[in-house]
């Protein structure tokens, strides 16, 4: 894996939004795998900023987003529905239709997650997956002992992820338990994996997923056995990596 580490969050942003603009200029037609989180939020307003100021043109390209809470409908604010609309979406011209993000009001997830799996298989995979890291060194919702090879499914969410969020919600009672989520291995069949985290809350995951051992200890680890993957690190995410000291 290749490892960027910048000055700051806004040059991990910029960098990061000049690869997936590269990405739909090089393929109208790219599929995109989209984060949700706070992380991606600079790489997001580049990205509109290209669209605006230099006609960054997402009218052929088909998203695929990681995860969404069980049981939050598309219009609660906390629900990565809603985050994507309001963060990206209403602010581009990706077409409706083209739009993918886990459905956390499925009566039936299992059937759910299998047409999420094949509607990614038949729109011809995704080129290119944007990642986030939790705390706990999750990719997605795929919690420590995900299995390494998982599909997309429902997974409970661990003690400390819970925690996190639960500064989006009134309470960390509030937070879902349970979410829907691409699995590690729906995540590895991408062709182009980046992944962005910066501050110091993530230098230990960071860490645990460049230079620890493969492990679903720590899922995000498993981006060590994928051919094309870009970390893209602010100095304080960075801190704890030895290759960072050589
Ligand atoms: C959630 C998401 C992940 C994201 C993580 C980190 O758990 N499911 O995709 O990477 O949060 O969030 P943040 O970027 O806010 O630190």
């Amino acid at each position: 894996m290749e490892i960027i580490i910048q000055e700051n969050y806004a040059a991990i942003s910029q960098q990061a939004a000049a690869v997936v603009a590269d990405a739909v200029r090089s393929r109208p037609g790219t599929v995109l795998g989209l984060a949700t989180g706070s992380t991606p939020l600079g790489l997001y307003q580049e990205l509109i900023r290209l669209h605006r100021e230099e006609n960054l043109d997402f009218s052929q390209v088909t998203t695929f987003n990681l995860d969404e809470y069980v049981g939050l409908p598309a219009d609660h604010p906390q629900s990565y529905h809603y985050f994507m609309h309001e963060n990206l979406f209403r602010h581009i011209n990706v077409p409706a239709e083209n739009i993918h993000i886990p459905d956390g009001t499925t009566s039936d997830c299992p059937a759910f997650c299998e047409s999420y799996e094949e509607r990614i298989a038949s729109s011809g995979g995704i080129d290119l997956q944007i990642l986030g890291i939790g705390s706990d060194g999750h990719i997605a919702f795929n919690e420590p002992g995900s299995s390494l090879v998982s599909r997309t499914r429902v997974e409970t969410l661990a003690r400390q992820t819970i925690e996190d969020n639960a500064r989006f919600f009134a309470s960390a009672d509030d937070v879902p338990v349970h979410a829907i989520t691409m699995g590690v291995g729906t995540i590895l069949d991408a062709r182009k994996i980046i992944l962005l985290a910066n501050g110091a809350n993530k230098s230990s995951a960071v860490a645990a997923a460049a230079e620890g051992p493969v492990s679903s200890k720590c899922t995000a680890s498993a981006l060590q056995n994928h051919p094309d993957t870009s970390f893209f690190l602010d100095t304080e995410a960075a801190s704890q990596l030895q290759m960072a000291d050589e």
